[in-house]
């Protein structure tokens, strides 16, 4: 049986169903599943119930994976599997306001994942396991569309600029602690360009608000200010598709031109159980 691709936005995202991310994925069908998830930037796989070893046998198909860099939010069996939850490792809901219940809520900024990283990753696979009544949504944009539709001055203003990402700076938008040193030394700052120009040809803007700690050669004030403009221009609801979530929805993105953000929800009273394998870049962000 073949997959069915189903738009769900005229710019980004589609829904597959017809295949079982729980069993070995046929050659034929991963070409398709690959040609798809290029395509649409975000595809969504209703109804799919997966262990955590099933999830990362599936996201390996797509390449190696990264290890989240701290361990609070590993399995403690699986490294590979990244835990975005408000749900702590004792099943109970952390404490609004520790350390780790604050970090979870970090995914409240749009971002692309480990833009901290100097090869930051391609895509992410991402289960649903609990999902949350209000709020909680998943909100993707397209960066292909942002950059083509930017006002000429402000493509001008952006061309050859770098941004600044770093992992610790995410912290301090949390106000918190510093990570332990050893951690933080495997997690030095990286500059990416603004502009991110792709193997074919295509342009897309590489921003990472959750990361992007200053632009190169801008004071503090004026990098500020362009990062604020840049992520309300990119993140405009005609570059958007908000995915609601449901138990056992499987989403995979891709990180190299789509950015993301969740809608903020009670995280101290509704439990979120989200679980990401997170598939390694296999080149720098050109510029
Ligand atoms: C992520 C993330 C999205 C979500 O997995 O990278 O930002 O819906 N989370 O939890
Ligand atoms: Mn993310």
């Amino acid at each position: 049986m073949s997959i069915r691709v189903k738009r769900l936005h005229p710019l980004i995202g589609a829904e597959v169903t017809g295949v079982n991310l729980s069993e070995p994925i046929k050659q034929d069908t991963l070409a398709s599943l690959k040609a798809a998830w290029e395509e649409y930037g975000v595809i969504s796989f209703p109804g799919q119930l997966i262990t955590d070893e099933q999830q990362v046998v599936f996201s390996r198909n797509f390449g190696d994976l990264e290890i989240f860099p701290q361990a609070d939010n590993r399995s403690a069996q699986i490294p590979e599997i990244f835990r975005i939850t408000n749900v702590a490792a004792d099943d109970q809901i952390r404490p609004i306001n520790t350390s780790s219940a604050l970090y979870s809520t970090l995914i409240w900024v749009w971002h692309t994942d480990s833009s901290y990283r100097p090869v930051p990753s391609k895509g992410a696979v991402l289960n649903a396991i609990e999902v949350v009544k209000n709020g909680g949504d998943t909100l993707f944009a397209n960066m292909y569309a942002a950059y083509e539709q930017m006002p000429s001055a402000l493509k001008n203003r952006i061309t050859g600029l770098k941004a600044r990402h770093s992992f610790l700076y995410s912290r301090t938008l949390r106000k918190l602690p510093p990570l332990e040193q050893p951690v933080a030394d495997t997690l030095p700052p990286v500059d990416h360009p603004l502009v991110r120009h792709h193997p074919d040809g295509r342009k897309s803007l590489y921003v990472s608000a959750t990361y992007m700690e200053q632009i190169i050669g801008l004071s503090k004030r004026e990098s500020q200010q362009l990062i604020h403009e840049l992520m309300t221009w990119a993140t405009q609801d005609r570059f958007v598709y908000r995915h609601r979530w449901q138990p056992h929805d499987v989403l995979m993105w891709d990180n190299r031109w789509t950015i993301h953000v969740v809608t903020p929800f009670n995280h101290g009273v509704e439990r979120r159980v989200m679980h990401r394998t997170t598939i390694t870049g296999s080149e720098p962000v050109r510029g």
